[in-house]
């Protein structure tokens, strides 16, 4: 691994972090790229578990660089309790961490919006699209000028110029403090990160969300305000297409979403429930109820495309370890055409029949399995069906949350 991007390849909540804290071992960085603290990644050490949002999963490593690249927003409130949270729980935070000068900041405003526009797409309510819309706008406030009083005081002023509901003074006064304690983190991290790669050393691209989230590439307007996809590591960091060695794509043996929007595979209600308790499918980030539906190789094969992957990593096969029968979503029916390929028209989605192939289950417990060959049968042929599916190779396997439940093929 020299420089290696990792992407959810479906709606998020692959188990991208398990994946990265894994891959981490071997890397020298770890550099989150894009989105905020919407992400919830979750990896499991020994019988403790840890949630991040904005610090990059490699920070359970002793000794790894983790960085937050310049395509990141980030509520510095929500910086900071994470990084108490990881002091309390005895990780080393200083010295590990750097944070791009020219990321974004979420403000007491961007998350009131949020919240109050965000219901139609089931946002996490953290400020995320409207500190994007800002940023766009070129009147967003970055880390830079958190440190810089005068900036701070000229950009938020004519913010806030009309506002009847934000207190300049308040919002000013909170947010230099703020500034005053993360500003020893702050580096221009393009040159870090170029420098690194110069001498050779491993870096690892942290994606949040996924492929189906992408502002670009998924199912717009059900979607984030971020690049999700492999490309936005680049614009989220500063580092050039050339550098990148490896792309791998993070899926489910199974799909989820939360949040609204079209999902053509979702499940009946008694399978429903049956594999959200089975894959404890609960948003890391809100709480809420994932939806849950059989793999969906439309999708599946899109992410592949838009992302240029190498391979992919499949997660929680086990979840579906008792399952008579399992389907896979190879295209989608809709007023007599049948559709192989992603359809930008979210109207397709929305109503289309799923066009199913049928496979025999395994009904075997595959949580402790080590190695490929160990699989039961069925589960071999189900992931070379995936596999074929997407004419991508499958570099790994996850069979339960824990660090050791997952092997490389
Ligand atoms: P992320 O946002 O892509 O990092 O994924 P989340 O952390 O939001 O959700 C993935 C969930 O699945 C977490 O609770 C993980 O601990 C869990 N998980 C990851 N891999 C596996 C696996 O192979 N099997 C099972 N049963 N759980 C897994
Ligand atoms: P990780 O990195 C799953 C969803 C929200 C909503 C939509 C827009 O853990 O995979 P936003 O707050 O980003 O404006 O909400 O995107 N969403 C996620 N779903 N995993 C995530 O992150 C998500 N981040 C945002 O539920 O539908
Ligand atoms: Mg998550």
């Amino acid at each position: 691994m020299s420089c290696t991007i990792v992407v959810g390849a479906q709606w998020g909540d692959e188990g991208k972090g398990k994946i990265i804290d894994i891959l981490a071992r071997d890397a020298d960085i770890i550099v989150r790229y894009q989105g905020g603290n919407n992400a919830g990644h979750t990896v499991v050490v020994g019988e403790d578990h840890f949630v991040l949002h904005l610090i990059p999963s490699g920070i359970l490593h002793k000794g790894k660089t983790c960085i937050i690249g310049n395509g990141v927003v980030i509520d510095p409130e929500a910086l900071l309790n994470e990084m108490n949270m990881l002091r309390k729980r005895g990780v080393k935070v200083d010295g590990n961490i750097l944070i791009s000068e020219s990321a974004h900041v979420i403000l007491p405003y961007h998350k009131v919006i949020d919240k109050r526009r965000g219901a139609k797409i089931g946002t996490t309510g953290r400020g995320i699209g409207p500190c994007y819309v800002d940023k766009m706008a070129r009147c967003g406030i970055r880390m830079a000028d958190l440190v810089n009083k005068d900036a701070l005081k000229k950009k938020l002023r004519a913010n806030l110029e009309d506002s009847k509901e934000f207190d300049f003074r308040k919002i000013y006064n909170v947010y230099s403090i703020y500034g005053r304690r993360i500003k020893k983190y702050l580096a221009n991290v393009s040159v870090v990160l170029n420098k690194a790669i110069a001498k050779k050393k491993r870096i690892l691209f942290e994606g949040a969300q996924g492929t189906l989230l992408d502002i670009d590439h998924g199912t717009y307007p059900y979607v984030t305000s971020s690049s999700a996809t492999a490309g936005g590591a680049l614009t989220g960091t500063g580092v050039g297409p050339t550098k990148i060695d490896k792309v791998i794509g993070v899926v489910k043996a199974y799909t989820t979403r939360v949040g609204e929007g079209p999902f053509p595979t979702q499940f009946e209600t008694t399978l429903l429930d049956k594999i959200r308790r089975k894959g404890k499918e609960f948003g890391a980030t809100t709480g809420r109820p994932r939806r849950c539906g059989w793999f969906d190789a439309v999708i599946a094969k899109h992410a592949c495309m838009v992302n240029g992957l190498s391979e992919i990593a499949v997660t929680k096969l086990d979840v579906l370890d008792e399952m008579e029968k399992i389907k896979i979503c190879t295209g989608y029916k809709y007023k007599s055409k049948t559709y192989r390929d992603f359809p930008a028209d979210i109207d397709i989605l929305d109503k289309c029949t799923p066009v199913y192939e049928e496979h025999d289950g395994w009904m075997e417990n595959t949580n402790s399995v080590k190695k490929y060959k160990a699989l039961p049968k069925n589960a071999r042929l189900y992931l070379e069906r995936l596999s074929e599916l997407l004419d991508v190779k499958i570099g790994m396997v996850s069979v339960g949350e824990k660090r050791k439940q997952a092997f490389r093929i």
